[in-house]
């Protein structure tokens, strides 16, 4: 028998001991979905039932999730009606400008007492016996509180029940655990990259949208598929020649992705490409095309000295985000692949723009954005076919015998002298997949927080950006 290769990539400490034992409990791991070594992944994770109702309590209710942004809500007494995984969310800023993100679920009998998407309001009222609520959760006017309740309801203990929020440069996350670590250490060294994008601008970035669908896929399959470059070639074959005839963008080969420089790079459970460049190019933003680049450009050159004094030389001139996943369900900047059980995902796509752009830059990227990534886009419909076989084969008793195999890669992946995180040897790569379902595991056999590794922070944040913007 041919002994097996070693096992070349250096693990960060929180996957290196990896076995059925769980070094940090002491206990039989209860979830063990896939061989670090081979890359085999139980195709189960798509399609069962059971373990989808266990990620709803283990991940979606203990994770830090994306939820909004300020923007969405700039005023006093704004709301905006959002999703913790399957559980509804008001997500509002009280009189006092405070930021609360609140569980749509009347405290009596569990109506919901926000119906609309977002809105202005300074209390809920609950439409089956009229509970009504503050829009900071708590609990303002019992009809018949004296009469029929004979004084006897605790109101202080009634709130509607409230989420711990925090925010990353005008991003709102929220968690329902109380023992989650802040919202800096939960993204870690992944803000280093993240910044690039989210935190460029003095003046900030405003959301619009977001436009809503359904696919027929397991939320999984899109997060996975944000650190798949591998695709490209293949599955946007047309998509990509559409661009080129019509944009003027050249065309990709996969010898192309083969040879790029472009990086893949996974960081405290968020899967990171970037675009390792000093050509003073532009990065590239949907909406790029011969016609627009004049006004890419000209931003580019009026903004770099900004971004320089925010994010220092290296990310402000080298370092150009690409396609991303935030752990759990944050997709490719600002979208959320919301899980509306094991077969189906919910699917909110926003448009992220920095606010002091030119206006007709940031109709260009609008457009742009939905061309390429809304519910027609060229691009998305290339994709939804990938994750809705995928996940429809894990469906089938006798295909799930046989394992995905997610290989390329493995040991090809270690520390940078540059760059944070976990560097892939190439652009092309899965190592970023086997993290993330690693990282899956690592949630779904926690008792709790105290069971789920976070590296420390490390890189070393030049500029003047911080988590506030
Ligand atoms: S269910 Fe809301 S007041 Fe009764
Ligand atoms: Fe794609």
């Amino acid at each position: 028998m041919t002994p097996r290769r070693p096992l070349l990539i250096r693990l960060d400490p929180c996957y290196a001991d990896r076995g059925r034992k769980n070094p940090d409990m002491g206990t039989t791991r209860k979830h063990a979905v896939i061989d670090p070594a081979t890359g085999k992944i139980d195709r189960g994770i798509f399609s069962d039932r059971a373990i989808y109702d266990e990620e709803m309590e283990k991940i979606f209710g203990r994770a830090w999730l994306m939820i909004g942004h300020e923007s969405l809500v700039p005023g006093p007494d704004d709301y905006f009606h959002t999703y913790m995984g399957e559980d509804p969310v008001i997500l509002t800023r009280d009189g006092q400008g405070r930021l609360h993100a609140l569980l749509n679920m009347c405290r009596h009998r569990g109506n919901r007492v926000v119906r609309c998407d977002d809105g202005n309001a300074k209390r809920f009222m609950c439409a089956y016996h009229g509970w009504t609520y503050r829009n900071d959760g708590s609990l303002e006017h019992v009809p018949g509180k004296s009469e029929a309740y004979y004084d006897a309801l605790d109101f202080a203990s009634l709130g509607l029940i409230e989420a711990h929020v925090e925010t990353y440069a005008g991003l709102i996350f929220a968690t329902w655990a109380k023992d989650a670590p802040g919202l800096e250490a939960y993204l870690g060294d992944a803000r280093w990259y993240l910044d690039t994008v989210f935190n460029r601008r003095d003046g900030g970035m405003q959301a619009l949208g977001p436009t809503k669908w359904l696919e027929p896929a397991n939320w999984k399959t899109m997060v996975d598929n944000c650190s798949d470059n591998y695709h490209v070639p293949t599955s946007h074959l047309s998509s990509a020649a559409v661009q080129s005839r019509f944009l003027g963008r050249p065309r990709l080969s996969h010898d192309d992705q083969f040879r790029s420089p472009n990086k893949h790079v996974f960081v405290n459970g968020h899967a990171i490409t970037f675009r390792d460049a000093d050509d003073n190019q532009p990065r590239y933003m949907h909406g790029v095309s011969t016609e627009t680049m004049r006004l890419f450009e000209d931003y580019h050159r009026a903004t770099t000295p900004e971004v320089e004094r925010r994010l220092g030389t290296l990310r402000a001139r080298r370092v150009q985000l690409g396609n991303h996943s935030i752990f759990p369900n944050g997709i490719l900047g600002f979208r959320l692949a919301l899980p509306r059980g094991p077969l189906k995902t919910e699917f909110w796509h926003f448009v992220l723009l920095e606010r002091d752009a030119p206006e007709e830059l940031k109709r260009v990227i609008r457009i742009g954005s939905q061309a390429n990534n809304g519910a027609a886009g060229m691009f998305e419909q290339d994709d939804v076919d990938n994750w809705r076989q995928v996940t429809e084969a894990s469906t089938s008793r006798f295909a799930r015998r046989h394992k995905q195999d997610l290989s390329m890669g493995v040991g090809h992946a270690g520390p940078h002298p540059d760059y944070p995180g976990l560097v892939s040897e190439r652009y092309i790569s899965e190592n970023n997949q086997r993290l993330f379902y690693m990282r899956w595991e690592q949630f779904m056999n926690a008792d709790s927080w105290a069971g789920i590794p976070l590296d420390p922070i490390r890189a070393r944040f030049d500029g003047t950006a911080t988590m506030r913007g």
